[in-house]
């Protein structure tokens, strides 16, 4: 079987995103009904971050729970990643002992070295680059508060702040997906430009549109959704007095910058955020807020990620298999001979 990992939505076709989206709404229908399937039981997932997090790894821990798996919480400096062992020697280890990697790191080259010698999938939980699980969540969440009429091509998009790691994931996304992305930012902190090319690229492919402007209220127009994320990030403390007044008070999303939008626009924000920076308290607690319909979702999009890479990879032996083995050792067991009992 080919050996996948899931490090950026670049890599994927849109009818395979689509079918990793489809996968975690049937999931999650089932387990609305109290009744997830434990697709993976039995099976392991590692969990490495060298940064914090609350939503990734609590969806992905509860994730493999409800799958009937595991999941180890590898916290920051918990293990060696490049210091004292190499990484291919933490790739090799870590998949003879786990079905499956989960990793948040500082750059994305540790993700790419962590899985270039992986023999299990890497999923990218997050690098200074990109976010592709947060925006497979994304998307489904657009599909379910989709307006009235519209398909997923008809979707605007708009991003309103800095380009973050999750704008990359979104542009990328959403242009390969055939939709509409409006990133708006001031010059200085609009995406750079192989981000761009990139976007640019799928759109010739799928129909999609991307427009990048410095104008926010020009930006939200058309939007169906309107997405926000921090403006600054641990490490960029230095440039707060000069981030924030590049970006306040035009590129806040506030009530005012909302109200420029059509009536039925959307809220999003991937979670964490800076209340009263880059949105303010009434948009984010807004009756068109979707935040923690998004936030949800993460644990039916982890879910379903997880299954698209890991099921086909198991076994899946036969119950009359299982109890020949189990009772193969507990003959072994009970010899008289072994002593084990004396
Ligand atoms: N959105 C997101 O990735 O949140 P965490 O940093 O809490 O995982």
């Amino acid at each position: 079987m080919v050996l996948r990992h899931f490090l950026d939505t670049q890599d994927f076709s849109k009818q395979e995103l689509l079918d990793m989206i489809e996968l975690s709404r049937m999931i999650k229908a089932a387990d609305k009904q109290g009744c997830t399937p434990p697709l993976l039981a039995g099976a392991s997932l590692a969990m490495i971050f060298e940064e914090p997090s609350t939503r990734t790894r609590v969806s992905f821990e509860v994730a493999m729970t409800e799958l009937g798996g595991h999941a180890l919480y590898l916290k920051p400096g918990e293990i060696h990643l490049g210091v004292r062992e190499s990484l291919h020697d933490t790739a090799k280890v870590l998949s003879r002992m786990s079905d499956v990697i989960m990793a948040r790191t500082l750059k994305h080259e540790t993700m790419t070295g962590l899985a270039k010698d992986a023999e299990v999938p890497v999923i990218n939980g997050l690098t200074d680059y990109n976010h592709p699980t947060q925006v497979v969540c994304d998307v489904m969440t657009m599909i379910e508060h989709m307006p009235a009429g519209k398909k997923l091509e008809d979707l605007h998009v708009t991003f309103i702040g800095d380009a973050t790691n999750v704008l990359s994931s979104e542009m990328l996304i959403c242009t390969k997906l055939g939709m509409h992305f409006t990133h708006a930012a001031p010059k200085k902190y609009q995406a750079p430009a192989e981000w761009v090319s990139w976007a640019q690229a799928n759109c010739a492919e799928s129909g999609g549109t991307l427009t990048i402007t410095d104008d926010p209220v020009a930006a939200v127009k058309q939007a169906d959704f309107i997405y926000t994320d921090l403006w600054w990030w641990v490490g960029q403390e230095d440039e707060i007095p000069e981030r924030r007044a590049a970006f306040m008070p035009d590129f806040q999303v506030s009530s005012k910058l909302f109200s420029q939008a059509p009536a039925h626009a959307k809220f999003m924000h991937c979670l964490p955020a800076s209340r009263g920076v880059e949105a303010t308290d009434e948009v984010m607690d807004h009756p068109r807020s979707i935040i923690f319909d998004q936030a949800e979702n993460r644990l039916h999009t982890e879910k379903g990620l997880l299954v698209y890479f890991v099921y086909p990879r198991l076994q899946h032996p036969s119950e009359a298999l299982k109890a020949f083995h189990q009772g193969k050792i507990e003959a072994f067991l009970n010899q008289p001979q072994t002593g084990l009992f004396k």
